[in-house]
């Protein structure tokens, strides 16, 4: 049921706090705001190094989590798509956890990889969203997303229960790897539960961002940059806006901008730069200045302080609430999920249905 909702794409996009609250909350012990992981009869303190398999906007989940896996806990991780990992003969130490991330835990590339995994002895653990999906039947570890059914074909709501679970495991794994104590252990949960909030708070720019659909719908293609972990939300804003509204997009690290896309920069490319100020928001405002001096015109999304500092000259800016880094890629999914979704609807492509599209991908 759709509600007040004009498409069951933007109805998840609004459930986010919901589902965000609810997935964390069987992640969280409330008692001492330490993590919880369900259903765990397996020593995570031997993980010695991580393969995530995913894909589509489940393999940007995992992309975001590398960045957290690797600063909390120091492990090792090799993150692949699953049509790429099957066939390239990849190298599974010993004492390795493969962790598979899916919302329909059906996808048929990521069950053939995990199979593989599991035949080769690997501890095989689940990110799924649908609790009697095949891959949950087959995990060693099932962590589930507490998202509900997503019905629009665009992943939204499942991203951002994937990140809740994969922020509470990286904390988890560091605490288990003598990485992280007690105390900042409590702080990692103290920032996701604040994550809801911030969410509501993003969704409140929903009509500046609508104000904004007819910047983009005329474009032929667009252009997402980002940094560190918000450089997976670039590409997951690319694959929003391509699969929805028809435009092409791509993603890009902000640094790489200069070693060939800026070719493209002209005043007809939209440039959609997410940098929330922090520690690598000087360097992005870099990039943005080379955008710039090519004529390009740049969406700025970011937070007042960003904004302040490099709005100037922009075609248009998208306030978001200034949160910690580690929940950013959550909070900042808001505004690239609208973007698509409201430049969709301007276009007046099948928001629900794209063409081309299924839900489930059983097929190779
Ligand atoms: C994008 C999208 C797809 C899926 C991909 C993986 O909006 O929905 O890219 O993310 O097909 O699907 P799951 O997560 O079910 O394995």
């Amino acid at each position: 049921e759709k509600g007040n909702y004009r498409h069951f794409m933007q109805k998840e996009i609004f459930e986010q706090p919901t589902v965000v609250a609810q997935t964390l909350a069987s992640y969280i012990h409330r008692a001492d705001n330490t993590v919880a992981l369900p259903q765990v009869d397996f020593d995570l303190s031997t993980v010695k190094r991580i393969t995530i398999v995913a894909c589509g906007t489940s393999y940007y989940a995992g992309m975001v989590a590398k960045y957290w896996f690797e600063t909390f806990a120091r492990v090792p991780v090799d993150i692949d798509v699953a049509s790429e990992f099957r066939y390239r003969e990849p190298v599974l130490e010993e004492g390795g956890l493969a962790l598979f991330i899916s919302q329909s835990g059906e996808t048929a590339d990521t069950l053939a990889a995990l199979r593989h995994c599991k035949a080769e002895g690997q501890t095989i653990g689940v990110v799924v969203n649908v609790p009697t999906s095949s891959m949950a039947r087959e995990a060693d570890l099932l962590l589930p997303t507490h998202a509900g059914p997503e019905i629009g074909v665009a992943s939204t709501k499942a991203f951002t229960c994937q990140l809740a679970v994969l922020a509470a495991l990286a904390a988890h794994l560091a605490v288990k790897k003598g990485r992280m104590d007690r105390a900042e252990e409590q702080e990692v949960v103290r920032h996701l539960l604040e994550a809801p909030a911030a969410l509501n708070a993003a969704l409140d720019f929903d009509d500046d961002i609508a104000s904004m659909a007819h910047l983009i719908a005329p474009a032929r293609d667009v252009l997402y940059l980002g940094r560190g972990p918000d450089y997976p939300l670039a590409l997951e804003g690319a694959l929003k806006l391509k699969e929805i509204s028809y435009i092409h997009a791509e993603g890009y690290a902000s640094g790489e901008m200069k070693h060939g896309p800026i070719a493209l920069i002209d005043e007809s490319v939209p440039v959609i730069v997410l940098a929330p100020s922090g520690p690598l928001f000087e360097k992005t405002v870099s990039n943005m200045q080379e955008v710039r001096a090519r004529g390009g015109k740049i969406v700025l999304i970011s937070d007042e302080e960003g904004l302040a500092e490099a709005g100037d000259g922009c075609l248009a800016m998208i306030a978001m609430p200034k949160v910690h880094p580690l929940i950013a890629p959550l909070v900042y999914a808001v505004p690239v999920q609208l973007l698509a979704y409201h430049v969709a609807c301007a276009k007046g492509t099948d928001v629900d249905q794209p063409r081309n599209l299924a839900k489930s991908v059983t097929v190779e």
